[in-house]
């Protein structure tokens, strides 16, 4: 399962590159408000940074507009992905995008019908918003477990790309339901490499080490 970070937060992208922990950023207009910087600035930033896709989010609302927005930001650099909306003119947006060479990430996907249609239209990833789905007392969970299942019947090329992930178990749950990819939040992603025993383990180890006579460098202690 690759690992993309659900932010566009430059320095925490940059952290996450540094430990090799992720595989590619995903973006929405949520996001890139949230950083008060430049659009195209923002995202060429996160283009530098990471050498994995970047998923950036279109605005416009009619195929038109998702059209030109999208062939706009699949310019900025190689490793965009144009994210579009589940409508059904997003979907005419999708087919013409994707025919012009052009990944496309269909967005805010909230069961396996959206899903099965967005992947016919083309799309390269769908992102299915697990979170949003369990705020409103759906299992987010199983509508991933049944796009999966759905893509595999038809040897449909689309990955699935579990989003609105709130916590570890959302992370663990994906793979094991076969998502091909999980975007997280940067709080997410530090949960998931810790672990208190891990902490409580090496304190001791540490601890024990100092009994050693003579440790890994320099004169005997
Ligand atoms: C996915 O690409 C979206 O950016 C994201 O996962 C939305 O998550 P949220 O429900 O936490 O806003």
């Amino acid at each position: 399962m690759q690992v993309f970070m659900d932010s566009a937060n430059v320095k925490a992208i940059e952290d996450a590159v540094e430990h090799g922990l992720i595989d590619g950023v995903t973006t929405n207009p949520s996001l890139i408000a949230k950083e008060g910087a430049n659009f195209r600035e923002v995202v060429e930033q996160i283009c530098r940074t990471v050498s994995g896709p970047v998923s950036v989010e279109v605005v416009g609302k009619t195929y038109e507009e998702m059209i030109t927005e999208g062939r706009e930001i699949a310019k900025i650099a190689d490793n965009v992905v144009v994210k579009v909306p589940m409508l059904k003119e997003g979907l005419r947006a999708v087919r013409e995008l994707s025919r012009d060479g052009i990944r496309v990430n269909v967005t805010l996907v909230f069961s396996a019908a959206q899903a099965l249609l967005a992947a016919k239209a083309g799309a390269t990833y769908v992102s299915p918003f697990v979170g949003r789905l369990d705020d409103y007392a759906h299992v987010g969970m199983d509508v991933i477990r049944d796009i999966v299942k759905i893509y595999k019947n038809y040897a449909l090329p689309a990955q699935v790309l579990a989003a609105s992930v709130r916590h570890p178990v959302h992370f663990v749950e994906a793979a094991l339901a076969g998502a091909h990819v999980v975007t997280v939040p940067p709080s997410v992603l530090h949960q998931l490499v810790k672990h208190p025993l891990t902490d409580v383990g090496l304190e001791r180890f540490l601890a024990d080490w100092q009994k050693v006579p003579q440790g890994i460098f320099g004169p005997p202690r």
